[in-house]
């Protein structure tokens, strides 16, 4: 994991969490960043400016002016290659997201021209509030990236989610982001209306019934599941995306987690979601979104079932403005997105099984095979759309699971009692 040479400005506010901001300066020093502080105040509350200037090697800055001199936050804001506020607390949140520039670090960000990565940290009726979920919505649509926060014992004595990721995660979702071409002041827009924070009040597949819950063949187990569209960002308003629900990953998801399973789902922007217990949730929007936490995922994961819809392509640019239009034809170059599969197929060790989708609408056996081996999978599930019932925004499927030389049929089931079926599969080979 390689930051060299990159330039990268952290604004931390006023969270319990704060102690962690040293563990990500150090980390990203030592990736070999180079790091400007900015705290508000109350985050001098939390952790002492001085420790954060020792680490980084440079003066922290705390407000826009010192009373003595002003800090020039258009130049900081240029400079920078990423803009990272971890952790980000709800009231720094609502003034990125409302630019209320009170603070250094609000300053800055509303100067600043590159990537921006917000990781926030509160209790979890906070996280929940719609208050927050619409500041984080608003700094989305603005191109922003969420990186999500953990579930897990909060400083509240409370459980659930709110903790600031670790800031490990952090620093790696940094590192592929800016180690992608155009990671570089190409901010994604995310459009205002994207469901991806993590808390939404949209249709919840909870409850739809799971066929078998009380089998517990996958207690232990760690699964990471990929699911629904990624949308690519064409301009604030506009994006490439497909019509996946999610709803067949979800459903693996929760049918896992009731086999006993600790599941990892990252979830690609759908109506659609779940609070069944066992699953993590990362909402994500872009397929490099999504490759992000992927691929920090799966190294303790046991296995992965990657079901999302990603995009193969993204445009070239994302422009900062909507595009209008002009006389004639346009044109827009697409860029190829990580292949997320291939990747995980490559890393795999040795006791990890990682299993595909492959939709196809001709020569399905033989794309499916194609696909198997080419992304070093155990199995694939094959669908068509040309299936009635099957594939996107139905409720049932019909698949095939195939092998290197082996190819089972199933009948059209709810999407329930398909994901129990593949993952009977996936126990068999565990
Ligand atoms: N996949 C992925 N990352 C991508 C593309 C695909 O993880 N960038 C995964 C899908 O989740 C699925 C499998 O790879 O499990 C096959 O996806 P598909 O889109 O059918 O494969 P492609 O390699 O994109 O094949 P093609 O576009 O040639 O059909």
């Amino acid at each position: 994991m390689s930051l060299k040479g990159k330039k990268i400005i952290l604004g931390v506010s006023g969270s319990i969490a704060a102690y962690k901001a040293a563990l990500i300066v150090r980390g990203l020093v030592k990736a070999g960043a180079e790091v400007r502080v900015l705290m508000t105040k109350a985050a001098a509350d939390f952790i002492s400016p001085l420790t954060l200037a020792t680490l980084s090697k440079h003066e922290v800055t705390t407000s826009v002016h010192d009373g003595e001199s002003w800090n020039n936050h258009v130049e900081l804001g240029l400079w920078a290659d990423a803009m990272l506020v971890a952790p980000a607390t709800a009231t720094t949140l609502g003034k990125m997201a409302n630019g209320i520039c009170d603070s250094a670090i609000v300053a800055v960000y509303l100067s600043a021209r590159c990537p921006v990565f917000f990781a926030p940290a509160m209790d979890l009726d906070m996280w929940a509030h719609p208050a927050t979920r619409r500041n984080v919505e608003l700094l989305q649509s603005y191109g922003n990236h969420l990186i999500d926060v953990g579930t897990g014992e909060l400083a509240s004595g409370l459980s659930g989610a709110g903790r600031l990721a670790e800031p490990e995660d952090i620093i790696k979702i940094l590192a592929d982001f800016l180690a992608q071409p155009l990671g570089k002041g190409t901010p994604l827009p995310v459009k205002a209306s994207n469901t991806g924070t993590g808390m939404s009040t949209k249709a919840d597949l909870t409850g739809t019934g799971v066929s078998s819950p009380a089998k517990q063949d996958l207690k232990g187990k760690t699964l990471l599941i990929t699911a629904g569209p990624t949308y690519e960002d064409l301009d604030p308003v506009r994006y490439l995306g497909n019509r996946s629900t999610g709803r067949m990953g979800i459903a693996l998801a929760e049918a896992a987690a009731a086999r006993g399973a600790s599941v990892n789902l990252v979830l690609g922007p759908t109506e659609l979601t779940t609070t069944a217990e066992g699953v993590t949730l990362h909402n994500v929007r872009s397929a490099r979104e999504m490759h992000a936490i992927s691929v920090i995922k799966w190294p303790k994961a046991d296995a992965a079932i990657l079901a999302a819809a990603v995009a193969d392509y993204r445009p070239s640019r994302t422009e900062a403005g909507k595009i209008k239009k002009k006389e004639g034809p346009m044109t827009v170059k697409l860029v190829r997105n990580p292949d997320i599969a291939a990747e995980l197929g490559q890393d795999k060790r040795p006791h990890q099984r990682l299993v595909g989708f492959a939709l196809e609408t001709e020569n399905g056996l033989e794309n499916a095979r194609g696909k198997l081996k080419r992304k070093n999978l155990d199995f694939i599930v094959l669908n068509s759309p040309n299936d009635k019932g099957a594939a996107f925004g139905h409720t049932t499927n019909k698949i095939q699971l195939v092998t290197g030389n082996k190819v089972t049929a199933f009948e059209l089931k709810s999407k329930d009692d398909v994901a129990d079926d593949i993952l009977d599969a996936l126990v068999k080979v565990l």
